[in-house]
């Protein structure tokens, strides 16, 4: 940890236990990441790697079964009055902004919400206008009174970026803050995120399916696998010199990649389930294609855990071939966590 982080998470583990029939599923399963003050982080992988289940615990929402969230140099408490404070400081902005505005609530009403919860003493009018008028609701007068019916859907996602915004949030949590809007609407959606970390030194981290949006508005990323980071540093490195075998996949699948696109083979992945070896081993295109077994790490891949990265801000990936490949006379593969 530096002077200049804001929020880290260490070795952070997430278990739901098992409803009547289903095992305990490990959502998070040991996480270490870092965001520094003004730093815009994107958390990627597929659907159900445990993206939102890491940002909500992140913004103590959920209690880690294991593992430490600080924040600006203080472990996070669970107490009431601790995760009410903290989260004035840290701010949740949803995927879908018709869920996540009351339909019967005016845009005033929506954005002062959350001045009246944490008992703001201030003018609120006041307040509630610079919030939307940092969002880019102009006039904010103007929006005041209508309804989110009213409004288009960049509109509504601008309201909810300004219900966050308004209690001077140092940190805002966005889960897939673009992904229900059209293309275009999304380019000013992100514009907007890039403005307020320049203006008010905001820092962010992104949770999203989509690398591309990685690519335009994140610092660094961090890839999820099945509860795990297993490959991280600055956005150029990861995107575009990828090491790990998964994020070579879902690389290979953009409109603008070259070459072939990657399929991945096998079950998607259950954190019900997850498979001894590297977690990855039962779907990794590098182990099917006999590419593992030439580098001598085949047997690692399929029976050997990787441990978990570390939060420095280095590349890093967990996996025994791109390890191998970085130091080609390292005498075994990376020992298990
Ligand atoms: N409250 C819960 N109880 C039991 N299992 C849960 C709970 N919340 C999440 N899970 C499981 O944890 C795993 C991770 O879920 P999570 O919502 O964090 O994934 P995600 O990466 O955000 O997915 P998506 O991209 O679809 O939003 C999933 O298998 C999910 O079913
Ligand atoms: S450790 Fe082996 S199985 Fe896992 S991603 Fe790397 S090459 Fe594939
Ligand atoms: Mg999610």
């Amino acid at each position: 940890m530096t002077e200049s982080t804001l929020l880290s998470a260490t070795d952070l583990k997430v278990t739901f236990t098992g409803r009547r029939g289903s095992g305990s599923a490990r959502a998070v399963d040991g996480v270490n990441l870092t965001l520094g003050k003004g730093e815009i982080v994107a958390l990627v992988g597929e659907s159900g790697c445990g993206k939102t289940t890491l940002a909500r615990t992140l913004l103590g929402l959920e209690k880690p079964t294991a593992g430490q969230v600080t924040f600006d140099g203080a472990p996070l408490s669970y107490d009431s009055r601790s995760l009410k404070a903290y989260r004035n400081r840290v701010q949740l902005v949803l995927q879908d902004p018709s869920g996540s505005l009351n339909p019967r609530h005016t845009v005033y009403e929506a954005v002062a919400e959350g001045l009246r919860v944490h008992g703001y003493a201030g003018d609120e009018q006041a307040k509630v206008a610079e919030a939307l008028s940092r969002a880019g609701l102009r006039p904010p007068e103007r929006f005041f009174q209508r309804y989110p019916h009213e409004l288009s859907g960049g509109q509504r996602q601008r309201v909810v970026i300004a219900g966050a915004l308004v209690l001077d949030p140092e940190l805002i949590v966005a889960d897939e803050p673009v992904a229900s809007l059209d293309a275009s609407v999304r380019g000013e959606i992100l514009a907007l995120l890039l403005s307020l970390r320049q203006d008010l030194g905001l820092s962010a981290l992104v949770v999203t399916h989509d690398l591309g949006l990685a690519w335009n508005i994140a610092d660094r990323v961090a890839v999820m696998y099945l509860g795990r980071v297993v490959e991280t540093g600055t956005v150029e490195e990861v995107l575009t010199a990828p090491q790990h075998p998964y994020t070579q996949a879902l690389l290979s699948v953009l409109p603008e990649a070259p070459g072939e696109p990657v399929v991945l083979t096998g079950e998607p992945p259950d954190p019900t389930r997850i498979p001894g070896g590297c977690r990855f081993h039962a779907r990794c295109q590098v182990l099917a294609a006999g590419e593992a077994e030439r580098a001598g790490v085949a047997d690692a891949c399929r029976t050997k855990d990787l441990p978990v990265l570390s939060a420095e801000h280095r590349t890093q990936a967990a996996c025994h071939w791109a390890e191998r490949r970085v130091s080609p006379q390292a005498p075994g593969a990376a020992p298990a966590s």
